[in-house]
């Protein structure tokens, strides 16, 4: 059977427009609250792979997406270089931050493929029990999103702490950004060589930067992930996510050579046809708030969607992830409205 969006994804659209959503695993689903109730620790629900395996087929029984995204986070990567995360109930994930020399001087890959080892089993797992024609997307956030985390120690609104070590101490910020990039790429690596077939890296901080320090501190890394993937796995395709990167986008696909990338909701597709589309597969972009109202409207933006980048090759996504607060019902109405479609 052949996979629509592994096709699509290397520029050969078919008739039928594949899709997946961010967060498609998650609290919306009532089965998913249901396995993750049986593990207290985000974290190590993560890394146990008959759990993580099992809500990440979740949304394919119900819904039947053309992509099943491993289920994991993008901070189990500076867990693995040994920075200590957790993820407290109401408040999101929190790290030691790493402001210093002398906390980054803890960091190692020495133990990183070893803690890796259950998300590789997850992929593996899932490489042999997901549907034929179910393409298996690994992924991992980018060097500026993780460090934004490993710096502030906690998410934020302006990532105050990154950008400052990033002007106040160049240097330092330069050696997190250089570990991030060597172990994701051989994270990204690992994951393909346990069965992904693609792999998808999370920008989502890359809004607002300067761009000077777009070009720096997001092009610059990514790209040097995407080098290291293509020289071990040509055929594999990569997505960038570069959120709200706004008129830096185009720049960033073709400075990057990612082979996608996905479009935030508040991307406008005419752009997108003429600057990005033209250049490579896009994915996206759905106002992930109009699945919490569904009915009409949400039909109709999903058609226009549709109809706007049916000239090439298009993924339909969300601009963003899932909130808890979707109703599951009309996912299942968003997703018939994606199948019926022909371009
Ligand atoms: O279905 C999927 O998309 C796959 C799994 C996945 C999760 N996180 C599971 C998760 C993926 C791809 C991510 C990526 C991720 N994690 C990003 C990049 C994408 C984005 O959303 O911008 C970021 C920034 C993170 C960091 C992170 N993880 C935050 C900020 C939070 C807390 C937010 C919240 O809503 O509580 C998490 C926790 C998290 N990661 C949850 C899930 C399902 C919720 C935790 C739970 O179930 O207890």
């Amino acid at each position: 059977m052949s996979k629509i969006l592994l096709e699509t994804l290397k520029g050969n659209p078919g008739d039928r427009v594949p899709f997946w959503f961010m967060r498609q695993a998650g609290r919306y689903l009532p089965e998913y609250r249901k396995v993750r109730e049986t593990t207290p620790s985000f974290l190590d629900f993560c890394y146990t792979p008959e759990k993580a395996e099992e809500v990440t087929l979740q949304p394919i029984r119900r819904y039947g997406m053309d992509g099943a995204i491993l289920f994991a986070d993008i901070l189990v990567v500076p867990d693995g270089l040994g920075q200590k995360v957790w993820f407290e109930q109401g408040v999101g994930p929190r790290l030691d931050p790493i402001a210093t020399e002398k906390a980054f001087a803890n960091l190692s890959m020495s133990g990183f493929h070893d803690k890796m080892g259950s998300v590789y089993k997850t992929v593996s797992r899932l490489s042999n029990s997901l549907p034929d024609n179910v393409t298996l997307i690994g992924f991992a956030g980018s060097p500026w999103t993780v460090a934004t985390y490993m710096i502030g120690g906690q998410g934020s609104k302006d990532h105050a702490a990154a950008r400052q070590l990033g002007y106040g101490n160049p240097e330092l910020f330069g050696k997190i950004l250089d570990i991030l990039v060597d172990s994701t790429a051989e994270y990204l690596c690992a994951q393909i060589e346990a069965g992904a077939e693609v792999v998808q890296i999370f920008d989502s901080w890359s809004a607002a930067l300067p761009e000077t320090m777009f070009e720096k501190w997001v092009i610059e890394p990514t790209k040097a992930i995407v080098e290291k993937i293509r020289a071990k796995h040509s055929e594999t395709p990569i997505i960038g996510f570069p959120r709200l990167a706004g008129a830096l986008l185009p720049d960033f696909v073709s400075r990057t050579g990612v082979d996608a990338v996905s479009l935030d909701t508040g991307v406008p597709l005419g752009w997108a046809v003429s600057e990005v589309q033209s250049q490579v597969c896009v994915q996206g972009n759905l106002d992930p708030h109009l699945v919490v109202a569904g009915g009409k409207q949400m039909v109709d933006e999903t058609n226009r969607i549709l109809e706007s980048l049916k000239g090439g090759a298009h993924v339909f996504n969300l601009g963003h992830g899932f909130v808890p607060e979707t109703p599951p019902e009309n996912v299942a109405e968003l997703a018939a409205t994606i199948k019926a479609f022909r371009r």
